[in-house]
C-alpha cells in the first residue's frame, strides 16, 4: 500500500510540474506548440558525464549541457566554493570597486592566456563578451584616432550570441531576421567547412584554407581597411557542425589583420577550458589574438560567467587621465561565480583534464568514424573532443536534404529519438543537418562506444524512415 501510494504521489507530482512548466516557461529557442501534445523534458539531476530526469532515466550528456559541463555534473567541491563565497561576500560590483576572487581569478586566466592577454574585463555570458569585445574595438579605435573603424567580419553561418551586437556579427540569417535592422557594420565571409569547399579548391585542403583567409582580406579591401575594426573567428567553428580550420588558416588571417591593422577576437566562448585540450582553442592552432572572448567551460555551468581577455596594448588608451572604457553590467564577475571558476580550473589540474583529452581525442575520433559505415553519415569532422556529424541523402553525391526533408528528419524524429535512447545532443539544421557532440572532459572509451551505439541505432531508424 505504502509503494503504490509514494508512486501515485510521485506521479501526481510529475503531472503537477508538468502542468506548470507548460503553463508557465518559455523555454529558449522552443517550439512551444509542441509540448501541446508531448512532455517537457524536465532534468533533476546530474553525476559525472550522465543527467537523470524527472521519472529517473538517465542520459548521457553528450552536449555538456550546452558545451558547458567541463568536468560533468555533481561536483560537491565546486557547489561548496559557491556556497562558501556566498556567506563571504555575495555580492559586489566590479563598476569602481574589485573584490579578491575576481582578481585571484583574472590573474590566474591572465597566466594561461597566450603571448600579453593580460586584461580580463569580466562579464556574466559569451553574448556579453562578444558585445564587450566590439564596443572595446569601437572605442579603442575612437580614442587612438581611427573613428572610421566600426565594422566586425566573421563567417557564414557562425553563431557569435543573441544581443543585438553580438547578433549582428552572428551568421545566421534565420536567427537575425526577426530582429532587423540590427546596429550596422556586421560583414559575412565563408567559414571553414571543407566538405563544402568551392570547386576549385575542393581537393587541396590548404589551397581551400588560403583562399578562406584571402576572403577576409577581400573583405577588408571592399569595405575600406580604414572602417574595419575587427574580425571575429571561433577556433573552430561550432555551428554548421565543426568546421576545424584548416592548416596555416590562422597564421594567414593573423597576417591579413597586421596588415591592416584589424583587431582578431578568437570567440572561445565554446573552444576554451579544455574542449580542444588546451585551456585556449588559439593555442591549440597556434594563433595570437588581440582578445579572447570565453563563458560556458570557465565555470562549467556550476554559475554564470563571462569575459574577455585582452591584450597589454588595447588596455593602454584607458589607463591614462579621465579616459575609461564606458561599458559594464551588474553581475559581472559575480563573486561566486569566480570563486567557482576557480574551483572549477582546480579540478581541471588535480585530475589532468586537458591531458584526458589529448590522451583520448583520438580514440573519440576512431569511434565516431565507424559510424561511416552508414548510408547517412556525410562528414565526421572536429578535434579534441568537440565533432559534428554531417548527414546526407547521398554519399556519393553529398547531396543534402531539402528544407522538408531536414524538417521531418531532425524535427520530426532524430531530436527526439536520440533523446529518448538516451543521449543528449543536438540535432541542427542552421546549416547542413549535423549531429554535435560536446561531451564532458572526463569521459573515456565507454562513454565513447554508448555515444556511437545510440547514434548507429537511432541513425539506422532514421536512414529507414526516409
Ligand atoms: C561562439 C559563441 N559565442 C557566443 C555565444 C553566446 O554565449 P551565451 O549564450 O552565453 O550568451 C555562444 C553560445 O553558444 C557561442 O557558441
Amino acid at each position: 500500500m505504502t509503494t503504490s501510494h509514494g508512486s501515485d504521489d510521485a506521479a501526481a507530482q510529475i503531472a503537477a510540474q508538468q502542468a506548470s512548466a507548460k503553463r508557465h516557461m518559455w523555454l529558449h529557442f522552443t517550439r512551444m506548440s509542441t509540448f501541446a501534445d508531448h512532455d517537457v523534458p524536465l532534468i533533476v539531476r546530474g553525476s559525472g558525464p550522465y543527467v537523470f530526469d524527472d521519472r529517473g532515466k538517465r542520459y548521457l550528456d553528450g552536449l555538456s549541457g550546452l558545451f558547458v559541463s567541463q568536468i560533468g555534473h555533481g561536483r560537491r567541491e565546486v557547489a561548496e566554493a559557491a556556497a562558501r563565497q556566498g556567506s563571504e561576500l555575495a555580492y559586489f560590483p566590479l563598476w569602481s570597486y574589485a573584490h579578491p576572487r575576481a582578481i585571484e581569478l583574472a590573474e590566474r586566466l591572465a597566466g594561461m592566456a597566450p603571448g600579453d592577454l593580460n586584461r580580463v574585463f569580466f562579464t556574466t555570458s559569451g553574448s556579453e563578451a562578444v558585445e564587450s569585445a566590439w564596443k572595446l574595438a569601437k572605442q579603442y579605435f575612437k580614442m587612438t584616432g581611427e573613428p572610421g573603424r566600426y565594422k566586425v567580419i566573421s563567417r557564414d553561418i557562425a553563431y557569435h550570441g543573441t544581443s543585438m551586437g553580438a547578433l549582428a556579427i552572428t551568421g545566421l540569417p534565420g536567427l537575425k531576421a526577426p530582429f532587423e535592422p540590427l546596429p550596422a557594420g556586421g560583414v559575412r565571409v565563408p567559414n571553414t567547412n571543407f566538405y563544402r569547399a568551392p570547386g576549385f579548391v575542393a581537393h587541396d585542403l590548404a589551397a581551400f584554407g588560403q583562399w578562406a583567409a584571402d576572403e577576409i582580406e577581400r573583405a577588408i579591401l571592399r569595405e575600406g581597411p580604414e572602417t574595419v575594426a575587427a574580425v571575429f573567428l571561433e577556433p573552430l567553428q561550432n555551428s554548421g557542425g565543426c568546421f576545424p580550420p584548416p592548416p596555416g588558416y590562422f597564421q594567414r588571417v593573423r597576417e591579413i589583420c597586421d596588415r591592416y591593422g584589424v583587431l582578431l577576437v578568437s570567440d572561445e566562448v565554446i573552444c576554451a577550458f579544455g574542449r580542444l585540450g588546451y585551456y585556449f582553442g588559439s593555442q591549440r592552432y597556434g594563433y595570437q589574438p588581440d582578445i579572447i572572448t570565453f563563458a560556458k567551460g570557465v565555470t562549467s555551468g556550476y554559475a554564470p560567467l563571462g569575459g574577455m581577455l585582452v591584450r597589454d596594448e588595447l588596455m593602454e588608451p584607458f589607463s591614462k587621465g579621465e579616459a575609461s572604457f564606458v561599458h559594464g553590467v551588474t553581475f559581472a564577475g559575480h563573486p561566486v561565480s569566480c570563486a567557482v571558476a576557480l574551483a572549477n580550473l582546480d579540478v581541471f589540474e588535480k585530475e589532468d583534464l586537458l591531458g584526458n583529452v589529448r590522451a583520448n581525442e583520438a580514440a573519440f575520433r576512431g569511434t565516431l568514424e565507424k559510424l561511416n559505415d552508414l548510408p547517412i553519415v556525410g562528414d565526421v569532422r572536429g578535434d579534441g573532443y568537440f565533432y559534428g556529424i554531417e548527414m546526407v541523402k547521398d554519399k556519393a553525391t553529398r547531396e543534402t536534404f531539402s528544407d522538408a526533408e531536414s524538417e521531418r528528419l531532425l524535427r520530426g524524429f532524430l531530436s527526439h529519438a536520440l533523446f529518448e535512447a538516451g543521449l543528449v545532443c543536438r540535432a541542427d539544421d542552421r546549416g547542413d543537418p549535423v549531429i554535435q557532440l560536446s561531451p564532458p572532459l572526463t569521459c573515456t572509451q565507454e562513454h565513447f562506444d554508448e555515444i556511437e551505439q545510440i547514434l548507429r541505432t537511432v541513425l539506422t531508424q532514421a536512414w529507414a524512415r526516409l
